[in-house]
């Protein structure tokens, strides 16, 4: 029989936290300088898997269960750690699982799921999954639900994704701060943890003040979305929330660090994302007592430190030794071109479409197939790195933008185009994937 108090478990899923068995709050003694304020971090990484997404992933495969679903196969959109949490849900109930995700998903985390047996659908997407995107992780992974066999437990529009919180995480905080809790704040993701603990907690006291954290548009910060992918976002109530507050990269990981060796607190990223946020809207004074949300720890996290803390390693560390020095030459123009003035947005390509300015859309024949502005010139990426130049303008002063799935095919378009002497080329942040989004037209594509 399994005994929390023994801490003797009868099988790892018995460690899977509640009421009986939270994962511990820790006060933050030093950062933010609270001399009245009591501020916890709550450690989820003391979840069995590592995370706190191993509480939804216990939920969803529960709920479907008792809903009587014959579960055998699942397949998961996922920014990591809800896999990781399938993954090893399903290796104890012994079903299969597969992942679908972006290859923008630290290293880590993607050899992480590997090492746990899950097959994984590695595509062109968002580092967080969005909806609304014809080939992004979430359409992927509603098309293989549909197999026989497979079915998809889909986190970002099952209630029982809120539910794990409202059951396992309000409960813990309002029993290990004895009811005393005054905020609650969380990052936003799927926004299953704030709206889920919130209502909870709102439940036991409506003065409970729920704060969400969220980083800026084309952040750096695994498992968290934008506002604009917020409003996209089925488990995003902006209306139970009482502040929503945004922070910038830079500020997220430095205090990350500062966690590590302030408070001896071994944080992820995004742990650094919700504290910043907690300490603009945390006041200090007498009677307060905050809980932050520290999603996961830092060990999955190396390749984001090294792009954002690259103090960290030691120069001969701090990129691999190029194999290919013109690889790496062409990586480095790359990240130039990522940040650098060429980069536009879909708006901004629809008034230059409408304007006359020609689109190169870069992707492969299958996926223009699917959709596709029609009048757009279709030049795949393996043609145009070949030296094809068709249906472009002969004029090399003229004005072209590139356009792919995701933004990143686009970039490189744009270095062969530039090479080859085309003097004006923008590439489309998002690709093809935020143009669905944004509601802007395809059609049937032509030619
Ligand atoms: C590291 C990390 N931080 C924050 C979040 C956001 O949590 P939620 O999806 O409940 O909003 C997630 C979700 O995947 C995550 O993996």
């Amino acid at each position: 029989m399994s005994d929390h108090g023994l801490r003797t478990y009868d099988s790892i899923l018995d460690l899977l936290p509640s009421a009986e068995n939270p994962t511990p709050i820790v006060r933050l003694r030093h950062i933010g300088g609270f001399q009245h304020a009591q501020v916890y971090a709550k450690l989820e990484w003391y979840n069995p898997f590592g995370a706190i997404k191993d509480r939804v992933a216990a939920n969803l495969v529960r709920d479907a269960e008792e809903r009587g679903e014959k579960l055998e196969n699942l397949v998961e959109p996922t920014s990591g750690n809800t896999g990781i949490g399938l993954a090893m849900v399903s290796n104890a109930r012994r079903y299969g699982f597969s992942a679908t995700l972006s290859k923008q998903i630290p290293l880590e985390k993607r050899t992480a799921l590997r090492l746990l047996g899950t097959d994984l659908v590695e595509l062109d997407d968002d580092l967080c999954p969005m909806p609304g995107q014809p080939e992004g992780a979430m359409a992927r992974a509603a098309e293989l639900g549909e197999r026989p066999g497979w079915t998809e437990l889909n986190q970002y529009a099952n209630p029982a994704n809120p539910q794990a919180h409202f059951l396992t995480t309000g409960p813990e905080v309002w029993h290990q701060t004895a009811g005393a809790v005054t905020h609650f704040v969380a990052s936003l993701g799927t926004c299953g943890t704030i709206t889920g603990a919130g209502r909870f907690l709102k439940l036991q006291n409506p003065e409970v003040q729920v704060i969400g954290v969220h980083p800026t548009d084309g952040h750096d910060i695994p498992g968290v979305r934008s506002r604009r992918a917020l409003a996209l976002t089925d488990f995003f109530m902006p209306d139970e929330y009482d502040d929503i507050i945004e922070i910038g990269d830079d500020e997220a990981y430095a205090l990350c660090q500062r966690l590590h060796q302030e408070e001896s607190i071994i944080a992820g990223p995004s742990c650094g994302l919700a504290l910043a946020g907690a300490l603009r809207a945390i006041p200090d004074e007498p009677g307060v007592v905050a809980v932050v949300i520290f999603p996961d720890n830092a060990w999955k996290y190396l390749s984001s430190f090294r792009r954002h803390l690259p103090d960290l390693f030691p120069p001969e560390e701090a990129a691999p030794a190029p194999s290919n020095p013109f690889a790496a030459h062409l990586e480095n123009a790359f990240v130039l071109a990522e940040h650098g003035p060429d980069v536009i947005d879909v708006q901004e390509a629809r008034r230059l479409l409408d304007a006359g300015v020609t689109i190169i859309d870069v992707r492969n024949p299958e996926e223009v197939a699917r959709v596709a502005i029609p009048e757009a010139v279709k030049l795949p990426l393996p043609e145009l790195s070949l030296g094809s130049t068709d249906g472009l303008p002969e004029d090399r002063t003229a004005p072209v933008v590139t356009m792919c799935a995701a933004g990143v095919r686009s970039l490189y378009a744009l270095l062969l185009l530039k090479a080859q002497g085309y003097q004006n080329v923008k590439s489309v942040a998002g690709g093809m994937n935020a143009w669905v989004a944004a509601g802007l037209p395809t059609g049937q594509p032509v030619g």
